[in-house]
């Protein structure tokens, strides 16, 4: 039996569009979050006659579906992770954070099925765990959760802006600057409702879309001022990078075809409040990024901690239906 925690994480450079063996189309970075993450339990046993997960209890239920998923995955990793064809899995699971809040649940759930795979095969042939492999488990069953499993920030995919960047997983990013180090994430949360779109069905999207490569040349630009306004410590530059790339990411969402639009008016609304806000108060660094769906990632510097719950408690007060603080994990 092994328990493991894994935590979400909110990409700051998207990763949109994958190609072959869940490789990513572009490189893409993301800050680890400390207060939302998924906690599991995982009894395992070799059987020469069954493979795969015989039971998966999510918040005590029985889930055929996620079960069927990751029964899925484990068959389709035989040839990089053999013990998958005689491993037999009973797996508890439960997540800090409500399930359809727009937080990638599937990052802290395949990072802490990676992290559990990765204990699994160090204790069966003696290896010695290493990170990396962990990342890769967790990208064959989700891009993102890859990584999830580093703390502070991460970065996957290919990039000329870094060294030792792989697509197959992901690596700690940790030459930022200390205006950097204490960040706070507050998730507006908008609509609960289920996502129109899978983010599978999103990445396909990307597939033959008009705007490709035009993208893949963003993301890189993006990635590398990004990770330059990191390492200078200058919020302003950090936070037009942020919201370029969530517009963008939603951009494309919408000229996609089929076309989806999963923002909502409200987002929309505390978008303008808040650029607004930023014209009134300079000293405010408060910035805002969206993942797949309508609720807004509030990202700012802990030391402003105070204003931005205030502004939140007042001016943003009518636009959400609930809000999660939530920050980065250090360690
Ligand atoms: O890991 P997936 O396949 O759920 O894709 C996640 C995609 C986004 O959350 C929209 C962006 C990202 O980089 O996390």
């Amino acid at each position: 039996m092994i328990e493991i925690s894994a935590p979400s994480n909110i990409a700051f450079i998207k990763y949109w569009g994958k190609h072959g063996r869940q490789f990513p189309m572009n490189e893409s970075l993301s800050m680890t979050l400390k207060n939302c993450y998924t906690d599991m339990e995982v009894e395992y046993w070799l059987s020469d006659d069954i493979a795969g997960v015989q039971n998966f209890l999510f918040e005590n239920k029985n889930q055929e579906t996620f079960k069927a998923k990751i029964n899925r995955y484990l068959q389709s990793i035989q040839d990089v992770y053999p013990l998958a064809r005689r491993l037999c899995l009973n797996i508890k699971s439960k997540n800090t954070f409500p399930h359809s809040a727009g937080i990638a649940s599937s990052a802290s759930a395949m990072a802490a099925l990676g992290k559990a795979l990765g204990i699994i095969e160090a204790e069966i042939t003696g290896k010695k765990l290493e990170i990396t492999r962990v990342s890769e488990l967790a990208r064959l069953a989700s891009g993102s959760a890859s990584r999830s499993v580093i703390p502070y920030y991460a970065s996957w995919g290919k990039s000329t802006s870094i060294d030792q960047s792989s697509q197959n997983y992901a690596i700690a990013f940790k030459d930022f600057h200390h205006n950097f180090s204490e960040v706070g994430d507050s998730i507006l949360i908008i609509s609960d409702a289920e996502k129109p779109v899978s983010s599978t069905a999103g990445h396909q999207l990307m597939e033959s879309h008009p705007f490709r490569e035009a993208r893949i040349e963003q993301a890189r630009k993006n990635f590398k001022s990004l990770i330059q306004a990191m390492k200078e410590g200058d919020w302003r530059s950090f936070g037009a990078v942020l919201e370029n790339e969530a517009l963008t990411l939603h951009g494309l969402m919408m000229n996609s075809s089929p076309s989806f639009i999963l923002l909502e008016a409200k987002t929309l609304d505390a978008i303008r409040l808040i650029r607004e806000e930023r014209e009134v108060d300079k000293e405010l660094s408060l910035y805002f990024t969206i993942d797949a769906g309508p609720n807004l990632h509030l990202i700012y510097p802990l030391a402003q901690e105070k204003r931005v719950k205030r502004l939140i408690e007042t001016k943003l007060k009518s636009l959400y239906k609930s809000v999660i603080h939530d920050q980065i994990l250090t360690e």
